[in-house]
């Protein structure tokens, strides 16, 4: 079997993609599948990648032959181009390691539907409503499980920054969290502490999109859950973040040596199964398939679990919690990827 795995792409993911899938590439067994790498450049170049070592180096966006998915199912496959001519590969399915917008948003996965080629992962309405905090508040709402009030803004009602702040000012009081709707690893997210880091955090959230969410601070425990789904819906224990920052910014995500994550760490009684129970509800009713994280909050002084976001591809780095939870649970990396390709099928 030939399994195409996808990295990269246009977001503001693309460097924690482009680690997520050397991680994933050597968990891949190579005497079963006949591996494919693509690498979709930051300008949004379709590349063939002929190594591990080379998606490491970086020297793969120096790459010359250009990969396209068609999406004309009767060929099923990545079209490789190369000095004029192109050779047709056939793929019987998809990993795609993309975090971000145009990859985990429902977009590629809608060129696999029409390519007719099986994938990990969520499906183009999961995708879609999970990358958007927006419509993911929508859709938890209507199934009862609490999360931050918010109030959205629109990107073009800065022209008028005084009436979105009193907006603002009328429901919540200093610190608030401001959120574009649609990015990943708190690209654009800021905590505004007065009026003066409003506008700015409003400013900073509307370069990364066009809606953005003010958010109530809330103040606990950031706990996450990983779901892995082939058929039935299962989660993982839960692990916690200690962010050495402020909040778990990006710098503190990745680049903060300090940030630890704790596997099973002590919780109140009945709070675990709580989370668990609220992190499959929440999957099943974004229609997920294949895998998520699901991140919550324990708030300090009421002990109650806070939905806070989901993401349908979450990292996969070495210190990414999603392995690290299945590996917790007995279920080591490469088992892991090849449930997950296994449960494109299904
Ligand atoms: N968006 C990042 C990759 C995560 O959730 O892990
Ligand atoms: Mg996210």
């Amino acid at each position: 079997k030939t399994i195409a795995v996808v990295f990269g792409g246009q977001s503001s993911e693309h460097e924690i993609s482009c680690i997520s899938v050397a991680t994933v590439l050597r968990q891949i067994d190579e005497s079963k599948y006949n591996i494919l790498i693509i690498g979709i450049t930051k300008e949004g170049r379709w590349l063939k990648v002929d190594s591990i070592e080379a998606v490491e180096d970086g020297s793969w966006r120096e790459g010359t032959v250009g990969a396209i998915l068609s999406p004309d199912a009767s060929m099923k496959g990545v079209l490789f181009l190369e000095n004029g001519h192109a050779t047709l590969e056939k793929v019987d399915v998809v990993f795609p390691v993309l975090h971000g917008l145009w990859g985990e948003d429902g977009t590629i996965q809608g060129v696999l539907e029409l390519a007719g080629i099986p994938y990990v992962g969520c499906g183009v309405l999961a995708s879609a409503v999970s990358m958007d905090k927006l419509y993911t508040k929508i859709i938890v709402d209507s199934i009862g499980v609490a999360q931050a009030a918010y109030v959205p803004v629109l990107r073009r009602e800065l022209k008028d920054m005084n009436t979105v702040v009193a907006r603002v000012e009328s429901r919540f009081s200093y610190p608030v969290f401001v959120k574009p709707s649609c990015a990943g690893s708190s690209k654009g997210v800021s905590k505004a502490t007065d009026r003066e880091s409003l506008i700015h955090a409003l400013e900073v959230a509307a370069a990364e999109d066009v809606k953005i969410l003010v958010e109530e601070m809330i103040v606990g425990r950031e706990l996450e859950c990983a779901i892995f789904n082939s058929g039935e819906t299962e989660a993982s224990g839960i692990g916690e973040i200690l962010a050495a920052a402020d909040f778990y910014d990006y710098d503190a995500k990745y680049n903060n040596a300090e940030s630890r994550t704790v596997i099973n760490p002590e919780l109140p009684e009945g709070k675990m199964d709580e989370i668990r129970e609220a992190a499959k509800a929440i999957f099943q009713a974004v229609d997920g398939c294949g895998l998520a994280r699901v991140d919550f909050f324990l708030e300090k002084d009421t002990n109650r679990v806070i939905f806070n976001e989901i993401n349908t591809l979450p990292g996969f780095t070495a210190i990414s919690m999603y392995p690290m939870l299945w590996e917790a649970r007995g279920r080591k990396k490469p088992e892991l990827v090849e449930a997950l390709i296994q449960s494109a099928y299904t």
